[in-house]
């Protein structure tokens, strides 16, 4: 098992694997991150692919977790491209599994949509996402191995909660007007990362959500309430778009709402936390 990009994701489903006595390698940039997984019993490798130098690794027969994100900028995707090229040396993996992002499917005016949904990526951010799946078919046609690749939702869990942004005093968008967004709490993305692996379709695509679409609004609301913050001022849409950042006003331009029957129908995954009622107080020191 090797996971590539193991940063919060990855270090806990290598816990995951490691707790059900599975051996795991990781690749990540800095030599800190590295250390920080050998200390968990990882054999860690800190490169950064974005130097495209020869990578230390044996891919021949592997199963792959795939998660390290695009670049900043641009496009395209040529940290996986790069990634992809250095296992014509490394050997063909057997499997591998795609982190990538719901973005690609772009503004659906709350529309439901399953994974058959046309992809019309508008970020660039998405863009990079989609050419890295491209990438991925492209590969797995030539090499045979087989991919899978997870759309997926805003991850969040204990110690990645926006506390600090709550903290500063934010606006959202008033919750009539708030554009539908998916999440996932991090101990379901775990089980379903580890459930599409081993029992996933080759080439398929799967959604990876808790299937009770919300608002950022909602979830940050839900937040403040929890950890006893003050209740952020909520403003119409327009005016939110002169008091928010371009970047976040990307994400409130885009509206969907994500059906997860497919992760719970075809890969068999119960998951504990289908909405934010349940999953948010989960999160809490206390809980
Ligand atoms: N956050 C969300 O809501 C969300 C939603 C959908 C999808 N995703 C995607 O899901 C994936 C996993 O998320 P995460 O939260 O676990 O990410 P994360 O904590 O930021 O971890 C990313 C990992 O990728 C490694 N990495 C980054 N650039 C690299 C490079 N040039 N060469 C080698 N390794 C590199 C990092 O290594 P270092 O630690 O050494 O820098 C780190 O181990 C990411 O692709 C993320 O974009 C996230």
């Amino acid at each position: 098992m090797l996971i590539v990009g193991c940063g919060y994701l990855g270090t806990r489903l290598a816990r995951d694997y490691l707790s059900r006595g599975e051996r795991v390698s990781a690749l990540v940039r800095s030599e800190g991150s590295a250390e920080r997984l050998r200390a968990l019993g990882i054999t860690a490798y800190a490169s950064d692919l974005d130097q495209r130098v020869p990578l230390p690794l044996d891919t021949e027969g592997e199963k792959i977790f795939y998660f390290a994100p695009p670049p900043d900028a641009g496009v395209a995707d040529p940290r996986i491209r790069g990634f992809l090229a250095s296992c014509e040396t490394g050997g063909a993996p057997r499997r591998l599994v795609y982190a990538s992002t719901t973005g690609v499917y772009g503004d659906r005016g709350g529309e439901w949509i399953d994974e058959t949904a046309p992809l019309r990526p508008q970020a660039d951010r998405a863009r990079r996402r989609l050419d890295a799946e491209n990438a991925l078919r492209v590969w797995s046609a030539r090499t045979f191995a087989d991919i899978l690749v997870l759309r997926v939702a805003g991850i969040y869990g204990p110690g990645r909660l926006p506390l600090e942004r709550l903290r500063q005093g934010m606006v959202l968008v008033r919750e009539d007007e708030a554009p539908f967004s998916n999440r996932i709490h991090i101990d379901d993305l775990v089980q379903v990362c580890a459930a599409a692996m081993e029992r996933g379709r080759a080439g398929e695509i799967y959604h990876a959500c808790d299937g009770n679409p919300s608002s950022m609004t909602d979830y940050f609301l839900r937040l403040a309430a929890l950890t006893g913050a003050p209740r952020p001022q909520t403003v119409s849409l327009d005016e939110a778009a002169g008091r928010l950042s371009p970047a976040m006003m990307s994400y409130l331009r885009e509206s969907r709402r994500l059906s997860n029957r497919k992760i719970r129908e075809e890969l068999g995954v119960w998951l504990r936390y289908p909405s934010l009622a349940s999953g948010l107080p989960a999160c809490m020191p206390d809980a």
